[in-house]
């Protein structure tokens, strides 16, 4: 069979109720789950983000789903970090952090759904123009709803458009989301059933970016065609425990 064909596998289901309760899962060994999101190192630059509240160009959901396209040409104009933190909520936003697995994890439940409360990812992004701060990449806490600031590339529109296999409309974006997964989370409780779930999560996660985009009258497209060790090295993953699965450039919309 050839590669490909091979990949018809992770799309199809093997979940079997009986195998499910009885599989020996790290979660159903007692193991120690995984933090929920990477804590930032001793010092690190902390961006508080204000109340996501912020009035909405188009507040009717069902004009947002209808009006909803890909869009890939910006204006290049700043984008504001309210305008941020909103996207930031409608996409990764914690409404509810529970102690959970004796004590020993927690489960949080966000904007959007993920299989198993797992939510396997990190939100990175590559700010280029937003109002208030510096220009690099930052990290998404969800937990704390705050920006860590990581590190700044030379020449990252360059970089993130070769990352994008030269779609340079992502590298020029004011601002580009990465998600990168992180399997482990996933896989301490459903194994090798989890990856198909946890790419569906991200699904979940790019369309809410659309939505909340379009209502602020921003424009995003989904981006799955990237070099995986560019973005990776880019980002400073490892690429095994932790690698991009989708981003997404956004910015003010410009008129085609
Ligand atoms: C999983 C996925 C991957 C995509 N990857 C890219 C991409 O790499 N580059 C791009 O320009 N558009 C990409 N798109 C956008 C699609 O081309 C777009 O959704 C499609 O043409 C339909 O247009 P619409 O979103 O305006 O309805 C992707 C969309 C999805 C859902």
């Amino acid at each position: 069979m050839s590669e490909w064909k091979k990949n018809r596998e992770l799309m199809r289901s093997h979940f079997d109720c009986t195998a499910f309760i009885e599989q020996e899962s790290d979660q159903n060994l007692g193991i120690t789950p995984p933090p929920v999101e990477i804590e930032p190192l001793e010092g690190a630059l902390i961006t508080p983000l204000p109340e996501p509240g912020i009035e909405l160009v188009k507040s009717d959901i069902a004009r947002c789903f209808l009006e909803r396209k890909s869009r890939r040409k910006y204006t290049g104009e700043a984008l504001s970090l309210q305008e941020l933190s909103y996207m930031l909520q409608a996409t990764q936003g914690v409404k509810k952090a529970i102690p959970a697995y004796n004590n020993r994890g927690t489960i949080t439940l966000r904007t959007v759904p993920s299989a198993g409360a797992r939510h396997p990812f990190e939100t990175y992004l590559a700010v280029n123009n937003v109002v208030g701060i510096e220009p690099g990449i930052y990290r998404y806490s969800a937990l704390n709803h705050n920006l860590v600031f990581l590190f700044s590339v030379s020449g990252v529109e360059d970089r993130i458009t070769e990352a994008a296999v030269g779609q340079s409309f992502v590298g020029h974006a004011p601002v580009v989301f990465f998600w990168a997964c992180k399997p482990y989370l996933g896989e301490w409780r459903y194994k090798g059933e989890s990856h198909k779930a946890m790419l569906l999560d991200a699904g979940h996660v790019c369309q809410n970016l659309y939505l909340a985009a379009e209502s602020l009258g921003l424009g995003t497209v989904a981006i799955a065609a990237y070099s995986q060790d560019k973005v990776d090295e880019l980002l400073k993953l490892d690429g095994i425990d932790e690698f991009v699965v989708y981003l997404a450039p956004v910015g003010k919309v410009a008129v085609d």
